[in-house]
């Protein structure tokens, strides 16, 4: 399987996750409440981010370093990390809601910005062979068993 559908999976999964810390600041004014959401979403996003930092973006460096659309991203992974940081110091419920509300935004719009531009860019710069190669990569790294044909013609 290619890196990028992979990553197109990964941020399926995080849609949901997205509409379930939503839900709980529609429904909830509980400091602990909120706290229990947003650490399902920091580990899950962090994982993703770190995958995307560590395997995707360091591929792209070659074709596209100091351009636009990567170095965007990679900015706004720094500005995730820096709502989480702060989220994770709040301790006033109002302002806490207001700071996960604008995490989601920023991290939907990100999500929308890779799928609509960086991930077609990896498409169009790296091979269908090193696409593949980075979601072996990745498979490793997350621990599934991806049977492909190619896995099935080697044995
Ligand atoms: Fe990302
Ligand atoms: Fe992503």
């Amino acid at each position: 399987m290619r890196l990028t559908d992979a990553l197109r999976g990964e941020h399926a999964i995080l849609y949901e996750i997205f509409a379930g810390v939503r839900e709980t600041l529609d429904e909830s004014d509980e400091i602990a409440v909120i706290r229990t959401a947003v650490a399902l979403l920091e580990r899950n996003l962090m994982s993703h981010a770190a995958i995307e930092d560590e395997i995707l973006f360091p591929e792209l460096d070659t074709h596209i370093k100091g351009m636009g659309p990567l170095e965007m991203m990679r900015s706004e992974h720094q500005g995730i990390d820096e709502y989480l940081e702060a989220i994770r110091n709040e301790t006033d419920v109002a302002q806490l809601k207001k700071q996960t509300g604008q995490l989601l935004e920023l991290a939907f719009n990100h999500f929308q910005k890779e799928e609509m531009a960086l991930f077609g860019m990896a498409e169009q710069f790296l091979s269908e062979d090193e696409l593949t190669a980075l979601g072996d990569k990745w498979a490793s790294r997350r621990k599934v068993d991806v049977q492909g044909q190619s896995c099935m013609a080697a044995s």
